[in-house]
């Protein structure tokens, strides 16, 4: 396969991943664990419920089958375990003649090694500090084996901490920063951040299928720069190029692979190959309908999310409602919507309505639109729930603005009748706040009587992402002299959302003009917890007066 590859001047370089996410070696061979004998920790998502009965039959090591960062990795204190894998890299390199070799290292969680007699001897004997030390014995170990194969080796960021292997090449996923440091002690450095470069994740706003999250349209692929700022003339030097990843895990066919790299790889092949003063966003925009002409001609199940309608929530002049605009793409000559639901009012019969200018919607419903030309539907529908309380629309600001990678549409997000129904996809959805809190003041222009409020918020532990660790609600007449009127550490989470909750507070009916909100941001993330002494994030989508 590396020959045919290379036949077509395309260099395929193999990973053999380690020494984490290496559990179907691991349900191969037990003896590579650090403990053979203990079950393999079952996520409660596993999908299959064969190794679920295997499990049960006596079978004790299983391949995991969802995405996930797992504890059972190779055990570092075995020689036994670098036979094995020098034993692999053999099998692997007459398959594939490049110079590379890529050998992970990414994700491989210290809590067995801790734990294991034979790891913590071979970090005595070697005088190693830690753990991370001793992953870095062990991809230098790997890298000998290599170099003296004639291989480089890559590996992901993670190889930097405990310090790098002499001549390795690093691959950075957690963002530029490990590329950034690579670069400085003069390694070349492949940028692949998971922020634009993931093609696993998201490419429309109304995705229609699996994907791991995030949101990663082609504009924002072709605004990726390769080489970090941060980098002086010399240092980026040692970037060599860039790397789209996508992960297979629930990609069960190349069409879908197809889906999810067209046409965004040929956004990336342009910025790798054009000098950046050369780029022009507007440019590849009129060249992309011969691309896709492309695609059509190889019968390429390439992406239509580009053409898809853009809706955006914006504030009104006088805080009364929010105005709902459309965008297309398309050589559209007209753009339809229709209001298929009105909660204050059902049945509302539908009617269809040709969109001209943004259009003010003052209480709850769901609207759908999409474009036409010359009666024929150009794309798909999108649809756009409102659900309105006495805040949505109103004047909000923030004590503290949202970190910048988490911006949403600013603090409005916060009160744009727009309840998150998709979790981490709809960045734009959510506001993002590192170690700060969130703290709103709403102003709703006249005397309200008010007796809740819900604060909508997100929890995922293993992203560092916290719900808040309380919330608390203030009135006031004047918008200086508060009365604290409600607070709550009870986060109760969705059962159709992965991953969002609410915080509701009731108290007595009480006539405000002005309420201030408190999200306590949860501050360093507990011990025992990813990202541990870290800062957490706390995301707030929005918050509810009634
Ligand atoms: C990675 O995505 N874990 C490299
Ligand atoms: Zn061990």
């Amino acid at each position: 396969m590396g020959q045919y590859a290379k036949d077509r001047y395309i260099e395929v370089i193999p990973e053999i991943e380690m020494p984490g996410h290496g559990s179907a070696a691991i349900a191969a061979y037990p003896w590579l664990s650090c403990f053979p004998e203990k079950p393999t920790e079952i996520p409660i998502n596993m999908i299959s419920n064969k190794s679920v009965e295997e499990q049960k039959n006596g079978k004790i090591k299983l391949v995991q089958e969802t995405w996930g960062v797992f504890d059972d990795i190779f055990c570092a204190g075995k020689d036994s375990t670098f036979l094995f894998l020098q034993n692999v890299i053999d099998e692997v390199i007459p398959l594939f003649p490049s110079k590379y070799f890529h050998i992970g290292g990414d994700e491989a969680p210290k809590t067995h090694w801790k734990k294991c007699p034979q790891c913590q001897k071979r970090i005595k004997e070697l005088g190693l500090k830690d753990e991370h030390e001793l992953q870095s014995w062990f991809v230098q170990r790997i890298e000998k084996y290599l170099n003296s194969k004639g291989k480089t080796l890559i590996g992901w960021d993670e190889i930097l901490e405990g310090g790098l292997a002499p001549n390795a090449v690093v691959m950075s996923w957690r963002g530029e920063a490990g590329g950034i440091e690579a670069a400085k002690q003069k390694h070349n450095v492949i940028m692949t951040p998971g922020s634009p470069l993931y093609f696993d994740h998201s490419q429309s706003e109304n995705e229609d299928s699996v994907t791991i999250g995030g949101y990663n349209p082609i504009e924002k692929v072709y605004t990726y720069e390769p080489i970090p700022k941060e980098l002086s003339e010399a240092e980026g030097k040692y970037i060599l190029g860039a790397q789209a990843n996508v992960w297979a895990e629930y990609i069960g066919n190349e069409k879908k692979v197809e889906y999810t790299i067209f046409p965004r790889m040929a956004a990336l092949s342009e910025i790798l190959w054009t000098p950046k003063e050369k780029r022009d966003w507007k440019d590849f925009e009129k060249r992309l309908p011969e691309q896709i002409k492309r695609y059509e001609n190889w019968g390429a199940n390439y992406s239509k999310a580009y053409f898809d309608l853009k809706t955006t929530v914006l504030p009104t002049d006088d805080f009364n409602g929010v105005l709902w605009k459309l965008e297309t793409k398309i050589k559209a000559n007209k753009i339809k919507y229709n209001k298929i639901l009105d909660i204050n009012d059902p049945p509302n019969p539908p009617a269809f309505l040709f969109y001209d200018k943004p259009i003010q919607i003052t209480r709850s419903g769901k609207y759908i639109g999409w474009s036409t030309e010359n009666g024929e539907n150009l794309n798909n529908s999108i649809s756009q729930k409102f659900s309105f309380n006495k805040a949505t629309g109103k004047k909000i600001t923030l004590t503290n603005e949202a970190a910048k990678n988490y911006p949403g549409d600013g603090a409005f997000t916060l009160v744009n009748g727009v309840i998150n129904e998709k979790g981490f996809t709809r960045t734009k959805e959510f506001l993002g706040f590192s170690g700060a809190n969130c703290e709103a003041i709403i102003d709703f222009g006249t005397e309200q009587k008010i007796s809740s409020v819900v604060v909508n918020s997100f929890k995922r532990t293993s992203s560092w992402i916290w719900q808040p660790l309380t919330a608390e609600v203030f009135g006031s007449l004047d918008g200086t002299t508060w009365k604290s009127l409600s607070m709550t550490d009870d986060f109760v989470e969705s059962k159709t959302v992965t991953g969002k909750g609410i915080m509701k507070m009731s108290f007595d009916s009480t006539a405000v003009r002005f309420v201030k909100i408190v999200a306590a941001n949860w501050g360093e993330i507990p011990t025992g917890n990813p990202g541990a002494g870290k800062k957490a994030w706390l995301f707030i989508d929005e918050i509810e007066v009634n």
